[in-house]
């Protein structure tokens, strides 16, 4: 086991970017208004299914998102009836909010939290209520409101996925976590039920085009966007101690790069006006933030294009909206850090604050270096056991285009086996599915992976990182 540095050198670890305050061109806001609806001829309604995949006031920014799509929606003209929240709930009132109640996206931003249907919170938000939700299936609901997506024929749903990624995999506040197959599983149950007319699914993650490419066909009228290619970092923006700032008091990323980008162009457009493939030429544009992959990301599409054409609106609503009264955002480069760090990055600003040594301070430190610690065994275990099982430490090559892996249920258990012996891989070591991918892709058996699994945590005390307290992430 790795020996602990005295001093905390955690500034080497976190990556920050300081990038120039160039702005990009704000002419494309037309500042028209309008208030035709866009949908279709008939009985057709739009619903949304909005997801927060992580809990703890260190990850405020993935609630404030889902809270910011809710007010979007709502501001659209969508019911509340047809919008299911999922989110943990443990933000607005968490003893370090600076704004006791209250939730903002963004440094200027008014609250989002206020009138949020609270449909799925702390332990009802996990993966299987949200292929229940889905699916329309209200006995497959645990608790929660009830609502499900019950929609018809005619239907349009918008779905907005925001947390951690990894490889073929996403983030939930509960075990166990998403993973590609089950999700891609669910929207083809869904499209043969005949329940919608079109899907449209933003999802921002680490890694999040790996949920889609190889998995998602292209006729099942659903169009996905992501946030970054299917091997990237995510990147979390309005941080304390960057640029743009979030007010001072906050100790705490407000929002992700590609979540607001969408969001704050949907803030200040007439959507009537606006096709998604626009929506999405400027998020991409946004989400690059000075084309360099050490601080943004890119944005992909996915499925069925022909849907790009229709406007935002037909999804995401629009009411006559006085765009002049709405701050229009800055449209520069922003200063991130990358999601697998920003909680730390937020504790740290945190202890940083804290300037007596007190009880709380000498916490906080144990927990930033229990933390760490965790993190480096699970890299250099991960490490030792792909060095032990694969000549080649990268796996066989895949094929461009395709699936992350072809057997899902060989890499759930490489994820069980690794997590028995090794201690839970926690949404940051996510980031290691892809090598358990390749061990299934190169064909390495359960009893070997199990062997090489125990031979390389034998000494190490997996303490509150043991699977059967936390749960199996898959
Ligand atoms: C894309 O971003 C660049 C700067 O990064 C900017 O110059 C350009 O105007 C942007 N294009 C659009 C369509 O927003
Ligand atoms: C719309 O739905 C209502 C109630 O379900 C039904 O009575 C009506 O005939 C439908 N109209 C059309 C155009 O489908
Ligand atoms: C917030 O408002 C202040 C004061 O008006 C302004 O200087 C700042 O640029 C704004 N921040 C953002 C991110 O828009
Ligand atoms: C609904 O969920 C329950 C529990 O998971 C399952 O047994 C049932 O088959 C599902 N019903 C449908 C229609 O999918
Ligand atoms: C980003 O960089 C790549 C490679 O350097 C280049 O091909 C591409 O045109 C750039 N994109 C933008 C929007 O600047
Ligand atoms: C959008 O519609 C135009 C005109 O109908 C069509 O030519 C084009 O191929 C469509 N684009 C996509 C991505 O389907
Ligand atoms: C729109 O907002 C601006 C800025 O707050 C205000 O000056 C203007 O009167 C508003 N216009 C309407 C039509 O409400
Ligand atoms: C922190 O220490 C300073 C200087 O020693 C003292 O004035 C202040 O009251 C202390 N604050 C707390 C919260 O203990």
């Amino acid at each position: 086991m790795a020996h602990w540095p005295k001093c905390l050198l955690l500034v080497s670890l976190l990556v920050m970017h300081f990038s120039d305050a160039s702005r990009l061109s704000t002419s494309f806001n037309k500042f028209v208004s309008g208030s035709s609806d866009d949908l279709p001829q008939g009985n057709s309604t739009r619903w949304a299914v909005l997801v927060a995949g992580s809990s703890t006031y260190d990850n405020y920014r993935h609630q404030a998102n889902v809270c910011h799509a809710y007010q979007i929606l709502k501001r659209g003209g969508l019911k509340d009836e047809n919008i299911i929240v999922f989110m943990y709930d443990d933000i607005a009132n968490d003893p370090n909010n600076p704004r006791p109640g209250t939730i903002i996206n963004s440094p200027n931003g008014s609250d989002v939290y206020a009138g949020v249907p609270k449909d799925y919170t702390g332990d009802n938000v996990n993966a299987k209520n949200f292929y229940a939700v889905l699916l329309g299936n209200t006995s497959g609901v645990t608790g929660g409101s009830g609502k499900v997506l019950a929609s018809k024929p005619n239907d349009k749903i918008f779905v907005y996925y925001t947390d951690h990624g990894g490889p073929g995999t996403l983030g939930m506040p509960n075990m166990p976590y998403i993973f590609a197959n089950d999700f891609i599983q669910v929207l083809k149950t869904k499209h043969a039920s005949g329940t919608y007319d079109e899907m449209v699914i933003y999802l921002e993650a680490c890694d999040s085009g790996s949920i889609i490419q190889g998995l998602l066909p292209e006729d099942l009228n659903i169009y996905v966007t992501t946030s970054t290619d299917t091997d990237e970092l995510g990147w979390a923006t309005y941080c304390p101690g960057m640029n743009p700032p979030p007010p001072p008091e906050f100790h705490t990323c407000l929002g992700d790069l590609f979540s607001v980008s969408w969001m704050e162009d949907s803030d200040s457009q007439d959507l009537n006006f606006e096709t998604l493939e626009q929506q999405y030429l400027k998020v991409k544009n946004r989400t690059l933030n000075s084309n360099d992959t050490s601080q943004g990301s890119h944005v992909m599409q996915y499925g069925t294009l022909t849907i790009t054409n229709e406007t935002v609106s037909v999804y995401q609503g629009s009411t006559p909206w006085n765009f002049s009264a709405n701050p229009v955002q800055s449209l520069g480069s922003m200063d991130v850090v990358n999601e697998r760090d920003a909680d730390l990055y937020s504790m740290y600003q945190r202890y940083k604050r804290l300037t007596n040594e007190s009880e709380q301070k000498e916490e906080l430190r144990n927990k930033i270096r229990e933390i760490r610690t965790h993190r480096e065994h699970l890299d250099s275990s991960v490490d030792m056991i792909l060095s032990s099982l694969l000549a080649n430490a990268n796996g066989p090559v895949r094929n461009e285009g395709s699936a992350l892996v072809d057997d899902w249920d060989c890499l759930k258990s490489m994820v069980r086996t690794f997590e028995t012996h090794c201690g839970s891989l926690t949404q940051y070591g996510m980031k290691h599915t892809r090598s358990f991918a390749n061990l299934c892709n190169s064909g390495v058996n359960m009893e070997a992976m199990d062997a090489a699994s125990k031979a390389s945590c034998r000494s190490y005390n997996m303490g509150k990182w043991n699977p059967t307290a936390v749960g199996y992430s898959a």
